[in-house]
């Protein structure tokens, strides 16, 4: 459950407008870096003038956690840190940029939701796409559970080619094997570096930098969890010194969305599928009657499902994916049963919802969001 606090702070930033600027909260009163009105940075360090500048969104997860102590690696509470001491924490960052705080929410990363994400795009495209900004890049610190979603929309939703990048730790703060700080290091590191621009948003763990539309959390506990099993990796940290394999590119199946006047989202579920699904709760999720669009994550199809899956998708939009998250989905036309439901092709099931919900809340085509970029790549047309 959000805080009162918490929602305030929202509100305010959700009237932010790119047009309104207010001087940073400086401690030396020279820096050229301008707040979005409404934004409310909690910290700035020392300017220094030769040096790019970074604004790090804080929003909590194990990277701002904290456990019983020092050999508690896997037993703490998420989003009990601070966006100040997450940056005191690693004084080798401020050699590298100017830094800015921006605490945008505290809390474990199941409890990120649309509107924290709408409020994260709007304050990156604020602060960093707008006439004038002096802004070379934006981290994000958020929790590893659902960073994949939040990534995914902000490289959909923030794309003037700056950079975005999105970080977490698999363990908390203060654990022996805190992955936090060299990660942190590392994800301002590549928010700063001009080697970033125009590869849209990005996730840097485990000294990985990884594309946010293809990368997924792969392992619930060990370390090196973010991956993307078919592209691979962008590049990656030597002695925390960033580099890339190829020069920037932009994934093929990208479709981008304008999010800066919007205030909430469609909600948009997905149903999970085993043997003798029979699609049934997909008709108990449209009971609900606020349930917009869903994800089926299923085996393909199952005894009775077509007849429910077509029910379904004749009323409201749904996405077909499979449980195995990773692989290309055939447009529905090529799906004998198909017709009735839209193809996910290569988007995974946590990553079509959030694609849904952005075709939706922004008018575009649900449909043509997911396969029209899949028909032009197989097929060219
Ligand atoms: C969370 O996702 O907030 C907790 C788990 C993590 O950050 O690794």
């Amino acid at each position: 459950m959000l805080s009162v606090a918490l929602f305030a702070v929202l509100s305010t930033l959700a009237a932010a407008s790119p047009a309104k600027v207010n001087v940073v909260r400086e401690r030396n009163n020279v820096s050229p870096f301008v707040s979005p009105s409404g934004l409310n940075l909690t910290y700035s360090s020392k300017y220094n003038s030769s040096l790019p500048n970074v604004v790090i969104m804080a929003t909590g997860g194990t990277i701002a956690g904290s456990g019983a102590g020092a050999a508690s690696s896997g037993v703490y509470s998420a989003g009990a840190i601070g966006v100040e001491a997450l940056i005191q924490a690693v004084p080798d960052m401020l050699n590298i940029s100017n830094i800015y705080g921006y605490q945008i929410a505290n809390v474990g990363s199941p409890s990120i939701n649309s509107t924290i994400q709408l409020a994260i795009a709007k304050a990156a495209n604020a602060i960093l796409c707008a006439p004038g900004s002096v802004t070379d890049g934006v981290v994000v610190t958020h929790g590893t559970d659902t960073l994949e979603e939040t990534a995914f929309f902000l490289d959909l939703t923030v794309n003037c080619g700056k950079p975005v990048v999105i970080v977490g730790a698999m363990r908390p703060a203060t654990a022996y094997s805190a992955d936090g700080p060299a990660n942190l290091l590392q994800a301002v590191t590549a928010a700063a570096s001009p080697l970033s621009k125009d590869r849209g948003a990005l996730i840097t763990m485990n000294d990985r930098v990884g594309s946010a539309w293809y990368t997924q959390k792969t392992h619930v506990n060990y370390l090196d969890t973010f991956k993307a099993p078919e592209p691979g990796y962008l590049g990656g940290f030597f002695n925390n010194e960033l580099f890339y394999y190829n020069s920037p590119a932009t994934p093929t199946f990208k479709k981008t969305f304008n999010v800066n006047n919007l205030t909430s989202l469609p909600r948009v579920d997905i149903v999970y599928g085993q043997q003798e699904f029979d699609g049934r709760l997909l008709e108990a999720a449209l009971a609900f009657g606020d349930v917009k669009g869903l994800v089926i994550a299923s085996p393909n199809g199952g005894v009775g499902a077509d007849a429910a899956i077509a029910r379904v998708a004749g009323r409201i939009p749904v996405v077909r994916h499979v449980r195995i998250n990773v692989g290309m989905i055939a447009p529905s036309e090529r799906v004998p049963t198909g017709n009735a439901t839209i193809s996910s092709g290569l988007v995974n099931n946590q990553k079509s919802r959030i694609q849904l919900m952005l075709a939706l809340g922004t008018g575009a085509d649900p449909r043509e969001t997911f396969e029209e970029p899949l028909r032009s790549i197989l097929y060219g047309k």
